[in-house]
């Protein structure tokens, strides 16, 4: 018979999670090992931090080990825990659709600088590659009377948007269509945001495990120079735009200069480059001229 598992305190737990975090190479070892460990216990951040000698029960040691091992796999915590804060949101993270990362909330807060004069405007926004939604989720929480076209081409990622959508109230308010692009969509918008799978091909097995093994291929390959998605939405995107409409892409690493010369190469005017929290240019704003300028 196997003996029985040492019970052990809070603190004890956590000192023991985060080793086995740090021993898997966990870089975030000492962050996860606490949210792991609140998620296993149901207890508050104050609860863990007054009463750190109280002894785990059972049932929580034991869904603690299984979330260990999955992070000790290099799971990340949001795919664990099936959710994570973006922007003022809650939004459930689903197999086979991408996490979404707090760099993307760059586009969110361009957006919202760019479209501020407006903000109680009807404003119509479609965002291409949702994935989660969690775009469209934090937009719709801002502006309160506008609305959106939500597409991707994957059905996971539609299943996940609406979930989100609906979770946060705002079925009234967007729409979820399957489809590549803009290739089923109709009008035209008043901000058009997207975040696009761009990893260059040849670097898909060089990026991390957490992102490798998690997020789907879908989301990430962005063809041979990680450009292709930009060029197919860029060549249509002025009959998409309304006059003086604005685009915002998710920038990967160095594609700031290429995108602006996309989109200049359309008669678009790039308004702003904005850097991530980890200093690198993230989001490209770019204005469509007024309408009898339009090169379509
Ligand atoms: C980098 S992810 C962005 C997901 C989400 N917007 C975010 O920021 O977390 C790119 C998304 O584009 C979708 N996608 C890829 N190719 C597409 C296409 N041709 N048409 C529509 N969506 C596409 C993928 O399924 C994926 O959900």
């Amino acid at each position: 018979m196997a003996p029985p598992a040492k019970t052990l305190s809070r603190h004890q737990a956590v000192a023991a999670a985060r080793q086995r975090l740090l021993d898997a190479d966990v870089d975030t070892a000492d962050e996860d090992a606490r949210l792991l460990l609140r998620a296993a216990t149901g207890l508050t951040r104050l609860e863990l931090a007054t009463q750190p000698e109280s002894a785990l029960t059972p049932e929580q040691s034991l869904l603690l080990d299984q979330y260990l091992m999955r992070r000790e796999a290099h799971e990340p915590v949001s795919r664990i825990l099936g959710s994570r804060g973006f922007w003022t949101v809650d939004v459930l993270v689903t197999p086979n659709v991408l996490d979404p990362r707090p760099d993307t909330e760059t586009l969110v807060e361009t957006a919202l600088t760019l479209v501020e004069n407006t903000a109680n405007a009807p404003l119509k926004i479609l965002e291409l590659g949702a994935g989660s939604g969690a775009i469209a989720c934090a937009l719709l929480s801002e502006l309160p009377r506008a609305e959106a076209i939500v597409v991707d081409l994957s059905p996971h990622a539609c299943q996940a948007s609406k979930a989100n959508l609906t979770r946060c109230g705002f079925n009234n308010r967007a729409f979820v269509l399957q489809a590549r692009w803009y290739e089923a969509i109709e009008g035209q918008f008043d901000l058009i945001i997207c975040n696009p799978p761009y990893i260059a091909s040849t670097e898909l097995n060089t990026l991390p495990p957490s992102v490798r093994l998690y997020d789907p291929l879908l989301a990430l390959d962005g063809g041979e120079d990680g450009l292709d998605c930009y060029r197919a939405i860029i060549q249509d995107l002025p009959r998409m735009l309304k006059s003086r409409g604005l685009v915002i892409f998710e920038l990967g690493y160095g594609q700031a200069a290429d995108v602006r010369h996309m989109l200049e190469g359309m008669n678009l005017e790039v308004e702003k480059i904005a850097r991530d929290l980890g200093g690198h240019e993230r989001a490209l704003a770019a204005r469509a001229p007024k309408r009898d300028q339009l090169a379509i």
